[in-house]
Parts: C-alpha cells; sequence; structure tokens
C-alpha cells in the first residue's frame, strides 16, 4: 500500500508543536508495518538548508494560480522518502512557518498552503509527473485541508483522509480566495468548502475527504458537540459513520531515559536513583534553590488560552508556599510570557521560566521534574503528558479529549491495580487544579505509594505500532470503499 502523508511540518527538520513530532514519527511506524509512505513537505528555509543529498524530481510551472514550484527528493530519518515542495517566494522568508517574527499570520497563507494542498493532490491523481502514484492521500489539518477538495474535481484521483490535530485553526480566507486557487465557484457553497461566508481548508477537508481521523478517541466524541466542535460540530456529526479517533503514539527512540543525551544523568525503572541527579541539574539550570525534598513541578508548552496555563499562573505563588518549586518553558501569547517571567522575578529560587523554544530543555524538564502540569482546556491528544510517563514524571492533567483517554487518575483502586499514572481534575477551575496539585503532592511525600506510581508510568506502551496498525485499518477500509 502507497501512501503520501502531506504536512506542514515533520520533526526533527520543522516543529512547532505536536503535529510536528506526529509527522515524524508515525511515517516510520507505518513503514515498519509495511506500508510505503512518503511525506510531503513545504520546503522552509531551514528544511532546504538540512536536506542533504536531494534531487529533483518535478516540476510545477503552470498550476494555475501558483508560483512556480520544484518537488525535491531526499530522505528522513528511519528511512522514510522526503518529498519537499521548493517555491522560495512562498517558504524561504525567516520568521515563523505560519507567522511572521512578530506573531502575524503570514499575509499569503492561503497560497502558501493553497499550493501544498494543491501539489499533495496533483500528486494523488491522473496529472501526476511521479511514478510513484499513491492509493491513498493522508492529510492533516486546514494548511493540507483543500487537498480531499481539489482531488475530488480532479481525474484518476486517489482517496484521501484527513487528520484532525486541532479543530480551532480552520484555515479561513475570504471568499475571493476560491477563484485565486483555481477552485471551481460551484464549491462555494454549504455542502462544500463555505463557511459563513468566507472560504474554510479546514472545512473543505472534513466535507471531501473519504475519512475523517482525529487523535484520540475521546476528542472523536467531543468535536462532534459545542464548545469543542468549534462551529464544525454539525458537519463532523454528520460524517460520524466515517470519523475515527486514534491516540497518537511517541517516538520511544527520541523519548526514552535510558539513553536521552539531553540528560545530565540516564535513568531507567530498574535505575530511578539517577533521576535525583536530572533533578538537581534542572533546579540548577533554572536557578531555584538546590532541594532535593521539594517536589517540582514540571512545564513545558504552547502559552495559549488552549493550555490553561492561566489558571497555573494564577495558583503559582500559593504552590511555592505547600512548598513546591515550578520550572515553565514555553513561548505564546505576549501577556502569558510577561506573567511566567514576573513570577519567576517575585519567586527567586521557587519559580523558573525559561521564555523560549528548546528541545533540550523540554527533555531535561520531562526527566528532572517530580511532576508533569498540564491543565489544558481542550487537548485533541497531547504528548508531553505521555512522554512525562516514560520519564516517570506523572501529569497533572483536566480530564478532556486525549489528556483524559491517557492518563488514569490515581486512586486507591487504581494504585493498587496497577494502572494509575497521573492526576486527573474535572472542573476548570484555579481551585480544580489547585486540589489535583495538593492531592499529587501527598501522595509524593508518601514514598512507597510515590514509587508505585512512577513504575506505572514507566510501564505504559505509548510506542507507535498500535497506532499505525489502527491507522492502516482506516486505510485499508478507506481503498475497501473506494474500489
Ligand atoms: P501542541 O501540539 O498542541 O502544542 P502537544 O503536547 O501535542 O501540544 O505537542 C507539543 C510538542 O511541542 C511537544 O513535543 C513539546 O515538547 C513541544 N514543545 C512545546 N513548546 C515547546 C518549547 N517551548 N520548547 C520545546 N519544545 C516545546
Ligand atoms: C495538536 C494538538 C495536540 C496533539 C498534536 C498532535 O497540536 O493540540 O493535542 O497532540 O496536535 O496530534
Amino acid at each position: 500500500m502507497k501512501v503520501l502523508f502531506a504536512t506542514s511540518e515533520v520533526a526533527p527538520l520543522v516543529k512547532t508543536g505536536g503535529l510536528g513530532d506526529v509527522s515524524g514519527a508515525l511515517p516510520a511506524a507505518l513503514r515498519a508495518i509495511g506500508v510505503d509512505v512518503r511525506i510531503l513537505v513545504p520546503g522552509y528555509r531551514q528544511v532546504i538548508a538540512q536536506l542533504a543529498q536531494s534531487q529533483v524530481v518535478a516540476t510545477f510551472d503552470a498550476l494555475p494560480g501558483f508560483p512556480p514550484a520544484r518537488l525535491l527528493c531526499g530522505t528522513m530519518a528511519h528511512d522514510v522518502p522526503l518529498l519537499v515542495l521548493d517555491c522560495p517566494v512562498l517558504y524561504d522568508r525567516d520568521g515563523g512557518l505560519y507567522q511572521d517574527a512578530g506573531g502575524r499570520d503570514w499575509a499569503d497563507n492561503a497560497l502558501r498552503f493553497g499550493l501544498l494542498s494543491r501539489v499533495a493532490a496533483v500528486l494523488g491523481c491522473n496529472e501526476s509527473p511521479l511514478a510513484w502514484r499513491p492509493d491513498l492521500v493522508h492529510c492533516n489539518d486546514w494548511q493540507t485541508g483543500l487537498t480531499p477538495a481539489y482531488l475530488h474535481f480532479a481525474q484518476g484521483s486517489a482517496p484521501s483522509i484527513l487528520a484532525i490535530h486541532n479543530l480551532l485553526f480552520q484555515g479561513i480566507f475570504p471568499p475571493e480566495t476560491v477563484s485565486e486557487l483555481h477552485l471551481p465557484p460551484s464549491c462555494f457553497s454549504i455542502d462544500g468548502v463555505e463557511y459563513y461566508g468566507n472560504l474554510s481548508f479546514l472545512k473543505a477537508g472534513l466535507f471531501y475527504a473519504d475519512h475523517i481521523t482525529t487523535v484520540s478517541p475521546n476528542y472523536a466524541q467531543e468535536i462532534q458537540q459545542e464548545p469543542l466542535g468549534f462551529g464544525m460540530q454539525g458537519l463532523l456529526a454528520s460524517r460520524r459513520s466515517k470519523l475515527t479517533g486514534i491516540l497518537n503514539g511517541i517516538d520511544i527512540e527520541e523519548w526514552n531515559p535510558a539513553t536521552d543525551p539531553h540528560l545530565t544523568k540516564k535513568y531507567s525503572r530498574a535505575r530511578m536513583a539517577s533521576k535525583a541527579a536530572d533533578k538537581e541539574a534542572l533546579q540548577s539550570r533554572m536557578g531555584l534553590n538546590l532541594d532535593p525534598g521539594v517536589p517540582l513541578l514540571g512545564v513545558v508548552s504552547r502559552l495559549t488560552h488552549q493550555k490553561g496555563l492561566d489558571l497555573l499562573l494564577e495558583i503559582a505563588p500559593r504552590l511555592t508556599g505547600l512548598p513546591a518549586q515550578l520550572v515553565m518553558l514555553g513561548t505564546g501569547e505576549a501577556q502569558m510570557q510577561a506573567a511566567a517571567r514576573d513570577l519567576s522575578r517575585r519567586y527567586p529560587g521557587k519559580i523558573g521560566a525559561h521564555i523560549g523554544f528548546s528541545e533540550d530543555l523540554s527533555h531535561q524538564i520531562e526527566a528532572g521534574a517530580d511532576l508533569f502540569v498540564m491543565p489544558s482546556r481542550f487537548e485533541p491528544c497531547g504528548l508531553n503528558q505521555l512522554y512525562s510517563q516514560r520519564y516517570g514524571t506523572p501529569p497533572i492533567v483536566h480530564a478532556t479529549g486525549g489528556l483524559a483517554d491517557s492518563v488514569v487518575d490515581c486512586t486507591p483502586e487504581t494504585l493498587k491495580d496497577g494502572s494509575a499514572s497521573g492526576f486527573a481534575f474535572h472542573g476548570m477551575t484555579a481551585d480544580n487544579l489547585y486540589a489535583a496539585i495538593q492531592r499529587a503532592i501527598g501522595l509524593y511525600r508518601d514514598r512507597a505509594k510515590w514509587k508505585t506510581l512512577r513504575k506505572n508510568c514507566m510501564s505504559k506502551d505509548f510506542s507507535w505500532q498500535r497506532s499505525a496498525e489502527a491507522y492502516r485499518a482506516v486505510y485499508l477500509k478507506v481503498l475497501a470503499r473506494h474500489e
């Protein structure tokens, strides 16, 4: 089976969040079970710079509405072939993938991701210049949401699936974009790409894809209703027989405390004593008091409303009195960044904040913290709570989306039956978060129970293999329907 995996980011080449992690790991896991996957990604400056040996495999000089582009072929880790869409006027620039350095969306995003969507569709239909033709195109989020629409109107098209990683981002552009991107005018209707008078890339994908997946079973249910459907709940509910939730896995080689090169000391279930050295190193790096006995809470996150960290910032002063320490790594909304910095100034030795993106520090927090905090308002899947379990750092989470699917709340029963793996709270309030943290710290003080909990966490299997099998099953179902 041949699958084109179209995505706007792929780790380790280019990543802003979980989509990058998934795009880096899932295709490799699919290849390991015999699916011939190739990844299509935009040729951002940093991607082109990291391409070792590449060759031009196609040129697109005359795609109506788009500047000329080329397709380069290289290879990713785990031998996954990588198709890079090279179009310097659209992708070779300073700043972020989706926004400029000032945090404003690039004005030509419709064209940038319209081209990505269009080329993915070209490769999946009779127009393709490549000998390798996918049996199915796997699209991800709004950036490739137009692919199913373009495929719908092309000849000899492969079927497509659209994977939702986050329904909040919908790729909405003014109505004239429809003609600019050379979509047929007829598709600008409620049964098509139109969304409250505008074009929505995401809606297009949800409407035209042969199947929809999302990144946890619980989120698949939540998005069929308000408020988490973010306006798409009606369409999603009407397509529920073609909507499947598959929990993300993690790259267990990259996220392995026994081999992680970012750690001061490596450790494993059998050698937990070494984790203390990583705690001390983290305290030292973040300017915290070198106290081995105080519970250290860690955060690695985009600092946005979705992640609910405003609640944590609100109760942070109370936490220092428990006592507890807090380290935060993240970037995002200016107000939250400022609040985190301010707390670290007001509580030196107790609260540390690093505003920025740091792969290195993110691993050190997973390892060095005692508990990981993730109070997301909504969370399609979430990866950090999976990493933290693997690192023996029980997560404290709001019971929503994939967090509810992947963290088993610690109670006397779940601790006894070996399933407990963290702390989950219901009701998105600062007091509920505070109570969950208090509960977690209470358990931390009970050394025997704490050891059991950490062991449970580290025994869980979040490897990609199971999820890859589930995707393959979806692919097979779609192909059978398409015949
Ligand atoms: P989302 O994709 O919604 O941001 P996920 O939990 O799925 O949330 O994935 C986030 C990924 O991005 C994780 O790999 C996490 O470690 C990483 N990440 C987020 N913020 C930072 C940061 N400031 N520095 C390093 N890694 C980060
Ligand atoms: C999104 C979601 C996150 C998910 C990730 C990868 O960014 O916010 O919950 O884990 O995609 O699927």
